[in-house]
Parts: C-alpha cells; sequence; structure tokens
C-alpha cells in the first residue's frame, strides 16, 4: 500500500520538480495525513532562524508602518515569535522603539539605565522622554559604578528639575541589595520569595564584590515572568533574558544615489548598541547589488550579527544573499495581500514553488529562508513550514490592538488601516527606497506597487497567535511530526483542482457563525 500512497503523494523533491513548469501556491496544494501518533498539544513549534534567533513560535510580524512597532514587537516575542520593526520613520525613533521592547520584561536586568548623583532630575526627565522608558526609578552610581542610592520614581517630576540626584535619593542604607552570589540557578524564584517577604518594596539590586550594581529586579517583572510560566507561549528572549527584537533597514543614500555608508554603519551601530537582535534588510527585489552592498557593508563591520535579507524567489537569489553575508533570507515576491507587483510589474512567483527553489539553494549555502507574505490561514502556515523556517505575516496581525494606527467605524464596524509598503501614501511616508524610488521620485508620480487598505479589527496578538498555532499544530498531528524538523521531512504533496479548493472550504451550507 505505501508504494501506491507513494505513486500519489509526494515528497517535495519529487513533487516540485514533476510539476515545474506551473508556479504553485498554497490553496494549489493539500498535505496527504500520515500514520500519526502524535497529539496536537504534545507537537513543539520552536524554529532555529540563527544560533541567536532561537522562536517557539515560527511566525515573525511584517516589518511595514502599519504592522510593528515596540507593541507589536513586544506582543511578537512574547508569543515565542519575533517582530521586526520597520523603518518608515525617523531613525532616532525607529532606536526608541527597539529600546523599548528591549527593556521590557527582563527577568535579571543586567546592564540597568543608572544615574549619577551630581546629575539634574531634569537631565534624568530629558533621558527618559528621549529614550521612551517607561519606568523612572533608577539606581545611582558613583564613577567607579559602585552603588551609592536609589532615585525613586515619585520624585523625578518636572517640578524638581533644577533639584540634584542626590538631594532626592534613597540612601544606600535604606536600599533593598543581594549580592550576585546569593542568586543561585534560579534567580528569579529569589527575587519572588524576596518581594512576597517584603512587602512594598518594588525593586531588588543586585550588587557584587566592593558594592558594584550588577543588576536589578522589578516587582513587576517577576510577576509576568512568573504568569508567563503558566501561559500556553515561551517568549522568545536573548542571552540575556530581555525580548527578542529586530529593526528594518532600506539603504540610506546620499543626494548622488551612493550609498550614505556612514550612515548605515553608524544607524545599524546604535540598534545593536540598544540590543537589537537582527537587521532586516528588506526591499522588494534583494536579487539587486543595491541590497548586495547593504548586506556586505553591514556584515563588514558586524560579523556576528543575524542579518535577514531579501526578497528573492530564485536560488540564485538565496545565494547571491548568503554570499553577501545574510543568514536568514526573506521569500516572496508578489503574494502579500497589499502587493501589486504582479499586476504591475508583471513579476513574481507564486509562493509554495518560490520557496521549494529557495529552499533547496538555502539548504546547500547554510541559511534559513522566512515565508513572507500570502498566509491568510493556518493552513498555509503548516504548508510554507514543510519548507521554510519560520512565516513573515502583515494582514494577519493588522488588525490586532498592538498594530499601529486608529479604529475606525465604517458602516458600524469596525477597521485598522493596513497599507502596502510600496502604495504611495507609505512611500510618501519614507518607504520608497524599498522599492529602488527615491525619496525625491515619492513626492512626483511614481507607480505604486501596493494599494491602502482596512483590515477588520481583530483580538489581541496572543489570541490569534494562539489559534495559528493550535491549527499549525492540528497540521503537525495530521503528519505524524512532533515538530518542524519531522514536519519538513514528512510532508507529502498532492495537487489540488479548483473543484478541489472549493471543496477544501466550507460550501454547500448557510453559514451561521464564520470561522475565525
Ligand atoms: P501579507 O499577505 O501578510 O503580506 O499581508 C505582507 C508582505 O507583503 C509585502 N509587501 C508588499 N509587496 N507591494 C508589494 O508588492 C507592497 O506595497 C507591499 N507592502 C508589503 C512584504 O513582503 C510584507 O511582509
Amino acid at each position: 500500500m505505501a508504494a501506491l500512497d507513494a505513486q500519489f503523494y509526494k515528497s517535495a523533491d519529487e513533487f516540485f520538480p514533476s510539476v515545474a513548469s506551473t508556479a504553485l501556491t498554497y490553496d494549489d496544494i493539500s498535505l496527504a495525513t500520515l500514520y500519526s501518533d502524535v497529539l496536537p498539544r504534545e507537537t513543539k513549534l520552536d524554529t532555529v532562524l540563527h544560533d541567536r534567533l532561537q522562536l517557539h513560535l515560527p511566525i515573525v510580524s511584517a516589518d511595514m508602518d502599519t504592522v510593528t512597532e515596540s507593541p507589536m514587537a513586544i506582543a511578537m516575542a512574547r508569543a515565542g515569535g519575533l517582530g521586526l520593526i520597520h523603518c518608515n520613520m525617523p531613525e532616532r525613533q525607529q532606536l526608541s522603539e527597539v529600546s523599548r521592547v528591549k527593556n521590557n520584561v527582563h527577568g535579571l536586568i543586567q546592564d540597568p539605565i543608572k544615574v549619577q548623583p551630581e546629575q539634574l532630575i531634569g537631565d534624568v526627565l530629558a533621558i527618559i522622554e528621549e529614550r521612551r522608558f517607561g519606568f523612572s526609578t533608577f539606581p545611582v552610581v558613583d564613577e567607579k559604578d559602585v552603588l551609592i542610592g536609589l532615585l525613586p520614581g515619585h520624585t523625578v517630576r518636572p517640578r524638581y528639575a533644577s533639584r540634584k540626584v542626590s538631594e532626592a535619593m534613597l540612601h544606600r542604607s535604606h536600599v533593598q541589595t543581594i549580592h550576585e552570589s546569593a542568586l543561585g540557578d534560579d534567580p528569579i524564584a529569589v527575587a519572588d520569595r524576596f518581594f512576597t517577604a517584603h512587602m512594598g518594596i518594588h525593586k531588588l539590586l543586585v550588587v557584587g564584590d566592593g558594592d558594584k550594581l550588577r543588576g536589578l529586579f522589578t516587582l513587576s517583572d517577576i510577576e509576568r515572568i512568573l504568569h508567563e510560566r503558566g501561559s500556553q507561549f515561551k517568549p522568545a528572549r536573548d542571552s540575556k533574558f530581555r525580548l527578542l527584537c529586530g529593526a528594518s533597514l532600506v539603504g540610506m543614500r546620499k543626494a548622488d544615489g551612493s550609498l550614505d555608508r556612514d550612515r548605515i554603519l553608524g544607524h545599524v551601530a546604535a540598534l545593536v548598541d540598544r540590543g537589537c537582535d537582527t537587521i532586516a534588510v528588506s526591499t522588494a527585489h534583494g536579487h539587486s547589488s543595491g541590497v548586495g552592498d547593504i548586506v556586505s557593508l553591514i556584515r563588514g563591520e558586524h560579523k556576528e550579527l543575524p542579518i535577514i535579507a531579501g526578497n528573492v524567489t530564485s536560488g540564485a537569489g538565496v545565494e547571491y544573499l548568503a554570499d553577501c553575508g545574510a543568514n536568514i533570507i526573506k521569500i516572496g515576491q508578489g503574494p502579500g495581500s497589499i502587493c501589486t507587483t504582479r499586476v504591475v510589474a508583471g513579476v513574481g512567483i507564486p509562493q509554495l514553488t518560490a520557496l521549494y527553489v529557495a529552499s533547496r539553494a538555502a539548504a546547500d549555502k547554510g541559511v534559513t529562508i522566512i515565508a513572507d507574505g500570502g498566509i491568510v490561514k493556518s493552513g498555509d502556515i503548516v504548508k510554507a513550514l514543510t519548507l521554510a523556517n519560520a512565516v513573515l505575516c502583515g494582514g494577519l496581525l493588522a488588525g490586532c490592538p498592538e498594530a499601529p494606527g486608529q479604529i475606525m467605524e465604517i458602516n458600524g464596524k469596525l477597521y485598522k488601516q493596513y497599507r502596502g509598503m510600496g502604495s504611495l501614501a507609505a512611500m510618501q511616508a519614507g518607504s520608497a527606497a524599498r522599492y529602488g524610488h527615491t525619496g525625491k521620485d515619492a513626492t512626483r508620480k511614481v507607480t505604486a506597487e501596493g494599494v491602502e487598505a482596512v483590515k477588520e479589527v481583530s483580538p489581541a496578538v496572543e489570541t490569534v497567535l494562539s489559534q495559528l498555532a493550535g491549527g499549525v499544530q492540528s497540521g503537525l498531528g495530521y503528519l505524524g511530526a512532533r515538530n518542524l524538523g519531522e514536519l519538513r521531512q514528512k510532508a507529502r504533496y498532492i495537487q489540488v483542482t479548483s473543484a478541489g479548493q472549493r471543496e477544501s472550504a466550507p460550501h454547500d451550507i448557510i453559514e451561521i457563525k464564520a470561522a475565525k
């Protein structure tokens, strides 16, 4: 019987070459079920995009100005995925957005923001404003990093702006501390016990020998971490226990059109300094000298930094970006829900065929790939993950409260704006370089490659991701795959006709409650 199955349900390396002259996308195929002794809830969705980018959920939020700023990136990383902060904003603002993610929830904050006794409260207020900190209590240290006090948040007010930190701070003898040697294997449990035993205390400072400041616990972080331990999702964190965060970058250019190397390297260095875990060089045409030059430039200065680059849809494109120094390649030209690249330019490859070709080139080059665009349901994610290491979503997340933008009411229904980065409005706001235009072009008439749209308001990111993850786990269960590696190895494909597609969705019924 197995031989009969093999004749119909083929592995990727048999299936895709057998239909090589037809480009296929998600709805064009279905996956065959296989014997399973795995329950969906037992399956694991962890994926490694790079040694320093280990996700527990293979979903990335798009670097689009109606999808990912810090609230989305925080929600994505808390659920185990990753958010890419878009770059359609001033560079300083993008730095602040990254800081907000990296400073969001720490277990032990190993490098806390500190102040010095001679500073004015007004200076501290300016730092809070500039770096958009959501907190205002700071350890006070001398020039050798020795702890000398704690500046309580209730004193950091404009009315005290001209007073010195030393006048407002709680002196060392009143500050609660613990020596780093007492933290043991489970610092969170130690901090949890401390806060229970010390009612009303919200900060615990960690000191090393010589009373040098080594770190800081806050009660709210500890409570959130304990809550997360019991939740469905495991957050994606860096080696310092901070949430993962990526930022997108398009090549800044000088007036003569040449790359502004100093500005690019300066901004990347500042992003890395803020803790940014990966830089995404996001463009519509990644297999181009312009994108290759930017990737090589960054790689030259940052040997270990995970670099995402794209977008491409060919094996040669993957190879080129990998040779330039990219570690993770974004695949997709024209599948996005707001894209008009295929309509306008007549180019692009339906997504599954592009993923197959790219995945084989990626395996040869030792890089990973992300399926970018066109994902509208959890079944698409399962199909994408048979070839890719993660998926990237825009439209699926744009209606969530964590996406930027106001809610608007149209005919009694609630919507949020969602626009292509190649739409005229987005290009005028700064994204023109992504489509190979200059900022000046964008204010003149250029051909848009994306539309402006709205998405119905959806529940919080955690809820949306939980439904998607549940669907993906079902898919793994049907294939008897315990994890994404087994999914890739076990997947068997068959092409479906339009009649098969119709049969695949609810049909010949009157739907009274739409599946969400
Ligand atoms: P989804 O389907 O998730 O797609 O909404 C998001 C992806 O679409 C790409 N993108 C564009 N492609 N014109 C395009 O051709 C555009 O204006 C545009 N804006 C975004 C991008 O890869 C994104 O991740």
